[in-house]
């Protein structure tokens, strides 16, 4: 038997240790900056140190996981648990120096997940889910919203990635879209900060497009905890009408090569 709550503990732990190792490199502005896929696309040495960090954490307490991270990609383990981790979501804001960008630390038991923790060091805000429900800290998480998009607020995450740029002409009419509809339009930078901001009520909806399974294992989970809706979209798929926007919501696309895999741990 896994202890969900024994869990949920050691991932808020190392979610703090690595936001504490993120923080140091944000306030010495001494970064590392390196462009992976293309110009879009940002890591920092800080990216790979938290990383570095949560792995060897979890392998010292868990070590048949398996662990799928972004920047060392997957280790494949013969247990019950895989971890799905962003050592940090939204490395453009990380890297300018804007305090808004995120750890992430999902964990799939037998394939669903069951923990997400997302802890914003920046602003001392840490969203995490499990059994017992959604919260912020000790506070419990009850996501709310506009019904109506003229009263709400959207969050979208833009730009494309690469791998979808046949999206191109969809994705920019599903932003016209929203920003006639909305009354308000925002662009976060981070994923999982949109989708923890949902889980709060403090936005209605918010939209994404290639959401990878570390980008969102986590806060989706946290969002549903908190009783939104989390949608996915296959890239080939019809494009979600207006009427998808109703809060609280998060509708990501996702490319056909990761869909199965999300679709498996959400
Ligand atoms: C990115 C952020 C951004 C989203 C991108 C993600 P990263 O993650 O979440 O908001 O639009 O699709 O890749 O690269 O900062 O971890
Ligand atoms: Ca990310
Ligand atoms: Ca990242």
């Amino acid at each position: 038997m896994t202890d969900i709550r024994q869990l949920t503990e050691f991932t808020k732990r190392i979610a703090l240790e690595a936001g504490a190792i993120a923080m140091e490199g944000f306030r010495s502005r001494d970064l590392g900056i390196d462009l992976k896929a293309d110009f879009h696309d940002m890591v920092t040495k800080y990216d790979r140190a938290c990383e570095v960090h949560i792995r060897d954490a979890i392998l010292a307490a868990y070590p048949d996981s398996t662990i799928i991270g972004e920047e060392d990609g997957a280790s494949e383990g013969t247990g019950r648990l895989a971890w799905h981790i962003d050592p940090i979501d939204g490395t453009a804001n990380f890297a300018r120096g804007m305090a808004l960008w995120a750890v992430s630390i999902g964990i799939a038991i037998d394939g669903e997940i069951a923990v997400g923790v997302v802890y914003d060091p920046a602003n001392d805000h840490l969203f995490w889910a499990d059994e017992r429900g959604a919260f912020l800290g000790e506070e419990p998480l009850r996501s709310w919203g506009f019904a109506e998009p003229a009263q709400a607020t959207v969050a979208c995450n833009f730009p494309l990635p690469r791998d979808l740029v046949h999206f191109r002409d969809l994705a920019l009419e599903q932003f016209a879209d929203v920003t006639e509809q909305f009354a308000q339009v925002r662009a976060l930078g981070s994923s999982c900060i949109s989708l923890c901001w949902v889980a709060a009520g403090w936005i209605d909806a918010t939209i994404s497009f290639g959401a990878n399974s570390w980008d969102v294992a986590a806060s989706a989970f946290i969002v549903r905890q908190a009783g939104g809706t989390y949608v996915a979209y296959q890239s080939g798929a019809a494009q979600p009408q207006s009427r998808d926007y109703a809060h609280p919501h998060y509708l990501a696309a996702i490319p056909d090569a990761k869909f199965d895999v999300l679709h498996e741990i959400m």
